[in-house]
């Protein structure tokens, strides 16, 4: 990132402009305006219609949780019907649960296809006169597959069913526009799209009922309390701003280096699959299953490859990633899976020696 952003952090809140934008005077005046500009950054990278459809929170976990939750408990406070996917991020999958613990909810994880993909049909299918809420993530963080929102929409739209969904994963390579996908909700998190950590935001579409799930101050129109995070706010709006202006759009240099990459190593090691959708998926995602190795004893043998085995989220479980599984991948093939990401600082030269075979010693090793 440039020294303009990193210059842009530190003075708003740790160094010179250090006051809380909810004071009148002039310190937090100019925290509260350093606010409305991020607020703006971040509004213009979605394509939302005004900056009040933006709520920031520390990050997308939380985002999640104020759309599940606050979104069906502002509709139905006990007794609804909630439908998402099996192949949801934890924080949704959780928030979820917590509507059927604590609030009468009944909930269906709608399946998905071999690539990942989410059926728009099979969301209609599962609807009653109790939905309230549908959530589906906009594109997976382990395998990267795309899912049709607007075909989603067209469903839920017309019945006055909420649509969420989680774009952690969009948003930076320029993939998310909430007019054209029809979401009502969707989740951001800055530190997916080179913020900083700790800090994301929610887009309420204007009309949206939300009840609050943090009471206690009046802060972010009231939806969540609490002094905002000025300088995570400054460099999130930082980051979306210089995402929104690229001069060279990179997802197609992304996409480039990961094909690149992908056909190296498939070229390499005969049996290995790419999980995910072969097109519809994220440009910097590589998902690959190598047959005849445990992802985890081969990572610790590369140690300058920044590769995980599941989603961040999870590791450490031991047990195998619920989207591997949920696309059909044996528990030995899901732990015979890595997941590469290739973004904006990602070199041609970085790939090669990523891609070179002496670095698959296990893979090669197991004759294949
Ligand atoms: C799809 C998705 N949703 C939610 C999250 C959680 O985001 P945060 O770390 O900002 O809470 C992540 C982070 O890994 C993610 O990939």
């Amino acid at each position: 990132m440039s020294g303009r952003y990193e210059r842009t952090c530190v003075t708003h809140g740790f160094a010179s402009e250090y006051g809380n934008p909810s004071s009148p005077h002039i310190c937090g005046r100019t925290a509260a305006r350093a606010i409305r500009t991020a607020r703006r950054q971040v509004t213009d990278l979605v394509g939302a219609k005004n900056e009040l459809e933006i709520v920031f929170t520390s990050g997308a976990t939380e985002a999640n949780h104020l759309a599940v939750l606050g979104a069906a408990l502002a509709v139905r406070p006990h007794g609804g019907h909630i439908v998402t996917t099996v192949i949801e991020h934890k924080a949704v999958l959780a928030a979820c649960q917590r509507l059927v613990d604590h609030h009468g909810y009944t909930l269906t994880r709608v399946g998905v296809d071999a690539h990942g993909r989410v059926h728009p049909a099979d969301i209609a299918a599962v609807l009653n006169p109790n939905t309230v809420l549908v959530s589906v993530m906009h594109a997976n963080n382990e395998i990267g597959t795309l899912q049709r929102l607007a075909a989603i929409a067209e469903i839920t739209a017309p019945r006055g069913i909420v649509l969420h969904t989680d774009a952690a994963q969009s948003a930076g390579c320029g993939l998310l526009d909430v007019a054209e996908l029809g979401v009502d909700l969707a989740s951001l998190s800055a530190h997916k799209l080179h913020g900083p950590k700790g800090i994301g935001a929610l887009y309420i579409r204007g009309g949206t009922r939300i009840t609050a799930q943090q009471a206690g101050g009046g802060q972010e129109r009231g939806l969540r309390a609490g002094t905002p995070n000025v300088p995570a706010i400054v460099g999130f709006g930082a980051a979306t701003h210089l995402i929104t202006t690229d001069a060279v759009p990179p997802p197609a240099r992304i996409r480039s280096l990961r094909d690149r990459l992908q056909d190296r190593i498939l070229a390499t090691i005969p049996g290995t699959t790419v999980n995910g959708h072969p097109h519809r998926r994220l440009p910097g995602n590589l998902s690959l299953t190598l047959p005849g190795i445990e992802a985890t004893d081969l990572l610790d043998r590369l140690p300058g490859i920044a590769a995980s085995t599941g989603s961040a989220c999870n590791t450490g479980s031991g047990e195998p990633s619920h989207v591997l599984t949920a696309i059909g991948l044996t528990r030995d093939q899901a732990r015979a899976t890595l997941r590469l990401g290739i973004g904006r600082t990602t070199t041609a030269t970085d790939i090669d020696q990523a891609a070179h075979a002496e670095r698959f010693p296990e893979a090669r090793r197991g004759g294949l």
